[in-house]
């Protein structure tokens, strides 16, 4: 049933990578979702045209019992069922884990690098990521470390998640200086909901305005990680997030609940919609239930789309329409 339904592909500027508008993501592969779900899950995903997986070295260390890698290793089994080329596969490095400390110093980003290849059984990593940032090395030695990996075959792009404007700029201007790979992804903490500003995530960083404008004016692809803020779109779910919790956010949220029952999609699955086809970001969607994924992978259509995203008035913040 899931295969007639199949996602639109993409192009990533600057690169030869088509990727599904919907990335998949496997955090909780091999950890809280076990390896036979994991599997049927990305079955699901490849089933309906998707070939992007997100994962990290440290997926999901935090769970009791587990040390991290686990996501990679579930990847590099199920990899081992289909045909490796088919597929995007991205890690990311630069968060603690175990006796890894939060880094992005050269020694680091290379062995890390040759772990995760180990755990995807692969021998290169279509887009790696500088997880966080890190403010006490300088950026022309992780530039030059990532850029090693690429010369070697290790890496073929790579991609930044949770920086800040001024770390994209000394990365980028690092690249243009040394003729090193620059990052041509930005993956941040992103939904339709806004927090309050200057809202804690902690160690994440929300995509904010002004770096959807920097991306854009560079031709970086974005990416939306937690887009679904935990499932908290659907009516049985009432808990909202405290960084989101304001009347604004709340009069939105029913708009969204209320156009979900007026029309024959989810409202999780209207707001992946909006992400991808009216802000144009790329949602990382996770799911542990094949129902809930298959719905979330489901695009709706165009113009309900465009009549939701006009009805909460979302156009001022991020104004660009497919
Ligand atoms: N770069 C970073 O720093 C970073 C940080 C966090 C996450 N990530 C990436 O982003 C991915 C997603 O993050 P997340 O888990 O925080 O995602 P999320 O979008 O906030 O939430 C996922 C939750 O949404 C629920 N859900 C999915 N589809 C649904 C539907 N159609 N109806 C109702 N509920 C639905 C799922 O429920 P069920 O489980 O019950 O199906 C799951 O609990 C991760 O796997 C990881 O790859 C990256």
């Amino acid at each position: 049933m899931e295969s007639e339904k199949r996602m639109t592909m993409k192009r990533i500027p600057e690169t030869d990578l088509n990727v599904s508008e919907y990335c998949l993501g496997t955090m909780y592969f091999g950890t809280k979702v076990g390896k036979s779900t994991s599997f049927r899950l990305l079955d699901i995903f490849a089933g309906m045209g998707g070939n992007f997986l997100d994962s990290a070295n440290k997926y999901a260390s935090w769970v009791p019992g587990f040390s991290g890698g686990e996501s990679e290793t579930v990847i590099g089994q199920w990899l081992k069922t289909r045909n490796r080329t088919d597929f995007i596969v991205t890690s990311k490095v630069g968060f603690p884990y175990g006796d890894i400390p939060r880094s992005l110093k050269a020694g680091i980003i290379i062995s890390e690098c040759e772990k995760s290849l180990e755990r995807l059984g692969c021998d290169y990593i279509d887009i790696y990521f500088a997880h966080a940032q890190d403010r006490d090395t300088p950026a022309e030695e992780s530039m030059e470390a990532f850029y090693r990996l690429v010369k070697a075959g290790k890496v073929r792009y790579i991609g930044a998640s949770n920086h800040d404007i001024a770390g994209l700029s000394e990365a980028d201007a690092a690249a243009e200086k040394y003729g090193y790979r620059r990052f041509i992804v930005l993956q941040q903490r992103y939904s339709i909901l806004q927090p309050y500003m200057g809202a804690d995530f902690g160690t994440q960083t929300v995509l904010t305005p002004e770096q959807y404008g920097y991306c854009r004016s560079k031709d970086i692809t974005m990416m939306a990680y937690s887009p679904l803020l935990g499932g908290i779109y659907e009516h049985d779910t009432p808990e909202i997030p405290i960084q989101y919790d304001s009347l604004h956010n709340r009069k939105i949220l029913t708009i969204i609940r209320e156009y979900a029952k007026e029309t024959a999609y989810g409202a999780s699955q209207l707001v992946l919609s909006g992400i991808s086809r009216y802000h144009g970001i790329i949602p990382v969607v996770a799911a542990s239930s094949e129902v809930h994924l298959i719905e979330s992978l489901t695009p709706a259509d165009d113009c309900t789309v465009k009549e939701m995203m006009e009805k909460i008035g979302n156009t001022d913040r991020f104004g660009t329409k497919y």
